[in-house]
């Protein structure tokens, strides 16, 4: 901190955990990243340096089958998931100060960094273990790969570490009757070396840590279970073929994703030093550090965050997090978001129907500093909005700004008396920032609406539409309507982390400059405004059924692999497959269709047997190329009329179009009319 710099000013680098690679940013996931944006937002109007990173996490499993799934490196498919996850909370109004990836150069650095000093430190153990193996994939399985029977309850089709029926939890070798879930086989258990990571070593420092306010108390009490209950080592490598960064000095083995992805708060926030002049990497990072290090995540990922990551940054010399703030989960409507419902709302299918400030509202006046799960009434949001930030908030400007420039050319009254509403509107500013400070946004929002319903009040009280007819109280009318449009911008103020957009609407009305907290004590007299523009919209419940109506046509489990990539069409039976009859058959004769673009018209000799076919690879064959030739095609296929003449089948062709199409090329030995499957 430089010397001219208030001593009062705090440093802080805040984060939200990093959403997975493989899937859309839903509601669920935008709780989190407001509840961060609207926390760092307020710090900074307060006139702190608050500093938020966030980034993709990239690695493991899951990301790389989804990217062979998708036909693309899983740095291309990382790539455009990224991409749409920053438009996302762009379009939302989060805007991090720096928004990275796991799979970068800093984070590979830092994590090299960690794991070194730890091994080096004695905190590494390295010893045998056995594990299911994929022998046709050939690669161990994660837990959630495999599926079998329950060791307890005998329940079939169960995942390989819990028990979804009787809700056992069990290791993946206990399972009965397992299988692979990539490819059906019966996994083989298999020994392979693994790396550990001695979490009893910090058994002491963290039994103290936890209880020194660095998390919430119902956090403390889950910690105290697992004390109880015995801290293990834990697993932090995995075996090759891993997408993630391999472990230094091994040859195939790699960073668990879970080790590296905490370390993604230090490799954004690298980057972000790299990129600006001021910030520097140990003034956040170094043990002595004063800078404040806070991390928003859902209470699904506490144990890593609260055990793991702190244990890891002690045992590397690094300062462990101020705070850790869980949230609990969102539901929707009452319960777990879904499809059929209509309910598993991506943050996409939100934006196509509202603005994003009604829900960082909604979210704002329903969070507490709890751990407590959330939930999103969808005909509460719209009462909520309707009469919060329409009916009450933006009702004081709309009921005021009129008279000021009809009547009194926009400007508002010279000698504003010390105005008792408005002292209170300002003393109430270090309880809405304590408010917020703890993150006890709910309360701020009751508190700030409490201020609106007394401006109201106020209004109500001195009828200005009734005074500004009576020549002897029109002037007075100048007045009233000065006062409240101060406490209008004593409350736009308070809600600005909330609404920024809207904040700013109110700035350009105002005529101000972008509003700082402390604006808060200076009253605007004989001050020149502008014309009022309505600025917040009132909404409906057609608005939320058409949201609905969008969010079930899109699939639950689909993630961004089906953007990528042709869907694959629904699953079918094998008695549906069986119907299909493939044969061997040689193209006879191959034309031009006069008339048609993209079609080839093909005489097919399937031994015997002479079929006419419309094939549409005009792109990437000369007939003459073709004549000859053997492919596969469906003979079954019913015969269709098209423009051009009956197509009696279809043959088998492949490739992303234009020149590049390959029809199926059956090697020498096939015979025409011969069955293929
Ligand atoms: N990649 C890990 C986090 C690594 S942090 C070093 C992860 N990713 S996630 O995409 O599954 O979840 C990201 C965050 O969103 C987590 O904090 C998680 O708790 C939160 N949420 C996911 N679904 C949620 C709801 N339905 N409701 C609220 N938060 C939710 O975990
Ligand atoms: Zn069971």
């Amino acid at each position: 901190m430089s010397k001219t710099e208030s001593a009062s000013k705090r440093r802080i680098l805040i984060s939200s955990a990093l959403p997975y690679a493989n899937g859309s940013i839903h509601i669920g996931h935008m709780l989190e990243h407001i509840l961060t944006n609207i926390w760092t937002r307020f710090q900074k109007q307060r006139g702190h340096q608050c500093v938020s990173v966030c980034a993709d996490d990239t690695h493991g499993t899951p990301v790389m089958l989804s990217a062979q799934k998708a036909n693309v490196t899983p740095e291309e498919y990382i790539s455009k998931i990224q991409q749409e996850h920053e438009q996302d909370f762009e379009d939302f109004l989060v805007k991090y100060d720096n928004y990275h990836s796991t799979h970068t150069e800093e984070n590979k650095f830092y994590c090299e960094l960690i794991y070194n000093r730890l091994k080096d430190a004695g905190h590494i153990a390295v010893r045998n273990i056995s594990q299911l193996f994929d022998p046709e994939k050939q690669m161990f399985l994660p837990d959630r790969f495999v599926k079998g029977s329950c060791p307890k309850c005998g329940s079939e089709d169960q995942y390989g570490d819990n028990c979804d029926s009787c809700g056992a939890t069990y290791s993946p070798t206990d399972l009965k009757n397992p299988v692979s879930a990539l490819s059906g086989a019966t996994p083989i258990e298999k020994e392979s070396e693994h790396y550990f990571f001695k979490l009893p070593d910090f058994e002491a420092m963290l039994k103290t840590w936890t209880r020194q306010g660095h998390v919430q108390e119902q956090i403390a009490n889950k910690l105290d279970e697992w004390f109880d209950a015995g801290l293990q080592e834990w697993d932090i490598s995995r075996d090759a073929p891993y997408f993630g960064f391999q472990i230094p000095g091994t040859k195939d083995k790699y960073f668990y994703v879970w080790v590296d992805a905490p370390i993604g708060y230090m490799a954004s926030f690298k980057n972000l030093c790299d990129k600006t002049e001021e910030l520097d990497f140990d003034d956040f990072w170094s043990p002595e550090s004063d800078a404040e290090i806070y991390h928003i995540i859902g209470k699904d990922i506490v144990y890593f965050h609260t055990l793991f990551w702190p244990a890891m940054l002690k045992g590397s010399g690094f300062k462990q997090p101020t705070k850790v703030h869980a949230h609990g989960f969102l539901t929707v409507n009452g319960t777990k978001m879904s499809k059929s419902k209509g309910t598993f709302i991506k943050a996409r299918t939100y934006l196509n129907h509202f603005s994003p400030e009604y829900l960082r509202y909604y979210f704002m006046a329903k969070l507490t500093n709890r751990v407590d799960d959330f939930d999103l009434n969808l005909e509460d949001f719209v009462a909520r909005i309707n009469s919060d930030l329409v009916g009450k908030y933006i009702n004081i400007a709309s009921r005021c700004a009129s008279f000021i420039t009809k009547h009194f050319d926009g400007r508002l009254s010279a000698n504003l008396p010390k105005h008792q509403l408005i002292e209170e509107f300002q003393q109430s500013s270090e309880e809405i920032a304590r408010l917020y400070e703890n993150m006890e946004f709910g309360k701020a929002v009751k508190t700030i609406m409490a201020l609106a319903d007394k401006a109201n009040q106020y209004i109500a009280n001195e009828e200005p539409w009734v005074k500004i007819k009576a020549s002897e109280s029109a002037q007075s009318v100048q007045e009233v309507c000065s006062v409240a449009l101060n406490l209008f911008k004593i409350l736009t103020i308070y809600l600005k982390p909330v609404v920024p957009e809207t904040a700013e609407k109110v700035e350009a009305f105002l005529n101000l400059p972008s509003l700082q907290w402390d604006d808060i004590n200076e009253v605007l007299q004989d001050h020149q405004i502008n014309k009022f523009k309505p600025m917040i919209q009132r909404i409906d419940n057609k608005q939320v059924e058409a949201m609905i109506e969008e969010a079930k046509t899109l699939d639950e489990n689909a993630n961004t692999t089906t953007q990528l990539a042709d869907p694959i069409k629904t699953e079918i039976e094998y008695s549906d497959f069986d119907k299909i009859d493939l044969r061997i058959a040689r193209i006879a004769k191959a034309e031009q269709v006069e008339g048609a673009d993209k079609l080839l018209r093909l005489e097919l000799d399937l031994g015997g047997q002479a079929r006419q076919v419309f094939a549409g690879i005009k792109s990437a064959y000369e007939p003459a190329q073709l004549e000859g030739k053997l492919t596969v095609m469906v003979a079954n296929l019913k015969p269709r009329k098209m423009r051009f003449g009956m197509s009696e089948g279809m043959i088998l062709a492949a490739g992303p179009g234009g020149k590049d199409i390959w029809i199926l090329n059956p090697d020498e030995g096939a015979q025409p009319g011969m069955r293929v499957k």
